[in-house]
């Protein structure tokens, strides 16, 4: 009985002193605070880019997101485009009634992305249009419930997402192109602590989003044109970490000020489809596109679509080195993601259904690769070493020259259907050489072979 009552002081004090950690508003602060451990288990999540600009999903650019811009911005080929079109009086406003959603299916979206694999969602809140995906009081006529498809599209996915049992995540742009009170806080160059678009904008739009939707993670952007403490970030991502409804489950990206990309922050994102190539200490994430543009651009040749096989080695890379991969979809303004980026998550699916313990919940080996076409990863839980091969040789033979092995060592190919052993003949010093039986490349979609070495080093 006493030690009963001792293990509940104990156990009292113990959570006492878990909630007793505070972020304060400072860097060093927030930067102090462990990921929640989801994250980096994940390893793979989907982007969903959708707004107005999915009605004209037309660039000559490189972005179709950035649509608007470009319209003011560019040599007026995206006017003159526009101007033959839907003609000379035709604003951007103009698109919102077209953004029509006739078709949009959010549990089909969240079925689509279970299948992929996937294992969290991050969908543009706002991007720097302005225009929200969810009522917002700020956005007043300038959101998708009040004006276009008459639709709280954070709030119906969010719910489609956590029912699959995915962790939904917001992403949410600093910056508007064209909000009045950003651009008169700019023009008179009010410093950091009185902005208005901030005060009255900014910092409610975010707390709104995090009571309303509770998402797991909160991905900013449109940070570059001021510094963190102009937005008010630290601020509102003590709040976060202190007191939200997601204090324990929710992550940040870096970009929250002109300073923090790559320096604060809970995970790096570095610019746009970044691949280091290399291992990097910190956590990251890789937000990939399959075409080129995030928004959809409908006139985005075939070509220009990244092929299931290139996709994948790039996320095998990506969680060699430390990454998550984040890859994008551009549904269309009627709420349909288009056929051949489905297909790509289908193969993603497929290919995680056959392989995913070499990749959920692993980490990055000592050495990240052999060559360009050999990678690795290891997984604490399984004690194991994963070697990703991007072709299987002619005469079966495959040379891991950095494995360390011993008598007890095994090594099994993944998804192998044969009866015939792989035989694995251990160097002294180092390196492992296998004869694999030949295999039916059918088994191996897109045709990454990946070994797993038991008992070695
Ligand atoms: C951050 O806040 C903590 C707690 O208030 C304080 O001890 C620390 O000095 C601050 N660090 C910086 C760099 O301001
Ligand atoms: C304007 O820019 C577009 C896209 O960058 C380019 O293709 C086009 O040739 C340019 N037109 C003129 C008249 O400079
Ligand atoms: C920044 O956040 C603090 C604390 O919540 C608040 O007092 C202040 O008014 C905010 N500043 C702006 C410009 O929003
Ligand atoms: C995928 O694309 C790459 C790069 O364009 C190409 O080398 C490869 O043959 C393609 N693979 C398939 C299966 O089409
Ligand atoms: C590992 O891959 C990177 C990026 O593809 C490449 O530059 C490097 O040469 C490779 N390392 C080895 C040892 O082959």
């Amino acid at each position: 009985m006493k030690n009963c009552v001792l293990l509940l002081l104990l156990l009292k004090l113990f959570i006492s002193n878990v909630k007793s950690q505070i972020y304060s508003a400072n860097w060093t602060d927030l930067n102090s605070r462990p990921n929640p451990g989801w994250y980096d288990e994940a390893k793979f999540g989907i982007f969903i880019h959708f707004g107005v600009y999915s009605v004209p999903a037309y660039t000559t650019h490189s972005y179709a997101e950035w649509y608007w811009y470009y319209l003011n911005n560019d040599n007026g080929t995206t006017q003159q485009w526009q101007n033959e079109h839907y003609g000379q009086q035709f604003r951007y406003q103009d698109f919102a009634p077209m953004f029509n959603c006739r078709f949009f299916d959010p549990d089909e979206w969240a079925s689509i992305f279970q299948k992929s694999g996937a294992k969290y969602v991050v969908l543009t809140s706002k991007h720097h249009e302005g225009y929200t995906l969810w009522n917002s009081d700020q956005a007043w006529n300038w959101n998708s419930v009040q004006n276009g498809p008459g639709i709280d599209i954070v709030g119906e996915l969010t719910n489609s997402v956590k029912k699959q049992g995915l962790h939904m995540g917001l992403y949410h742009s600093l910056y508007e192109w064209y909000n009045p009170l950003y651009l008169s806080d700019k023009a008179s160059g009010s410093p950091p602590t009185q902005n208005d678009y901030v005060r009255e904008v900014l910092s409610p739009q975010l707390r709104d989003i995090v009571l309303k939707y509770e998402p797991d993670i909160i991905w900013a952007d449109g940070e570059w044109e001021q510094y963190s403490n102009y937005w008010n970030s630290t601020e509102f991502i003590s709040w976060l970490y202190n007191e939200s409804p997601v204090k324990d489950t929710v992550l940040v990206n870096d970009r929250w000020g002109k300073e923090t990309r790559g320096v604060d922050g809970g995970f790096f994102t570095g610019g746009d489809h970044w691949q280091p190539g290399h291992l990097v200490s910190h956590k990251w994430e890789n937000c990939e596109t399959i075409g080129y543009s995030y928004g959809y651009d409908e006139n985005e040749p075939a070509t220009a679509y990244q092929n299931s096989t290139v996709l994948i080695q790039e996320f095998v890379e990506t969680v060699a080195c430390g990454g998550n991969f984040l890859l994008d979809v551009g549904p269309n303004a009627e709420g349909l993601i288009p056929n051949n980026m489905v297909d790509r998550l289908y193969d993603i699916g497929l290919f995680l259904s056959i392989n995913g313990e070499s990749i959920y919940g692993s980490s990055p080996w000592r050495i990240q690769n052999q060559t360009e076409s050999i990678w690795f990863t290891t997984n604490s839980e399984t004690g194991s070493i994963y070697a990703f091969c991007y072709y299987f040789s002619d005469d079966g033979i495959f040379e891991f020259n950095e494995i360390i092995g011993n008598e007890n060592t095994v090594v099994e190919l993944l998804g192998y259907k044969g009866n015939k052993p792989i035989t694995v003949d251990v160097h002294k010093l180092k390196g492992i050489k296998l004869t694999v039986p030949f295999v039916s490349p059918s088994d191996y979609p897109p045709f990454i072979y990946v070994f797993k070495f038991i008992n070695a080093n």
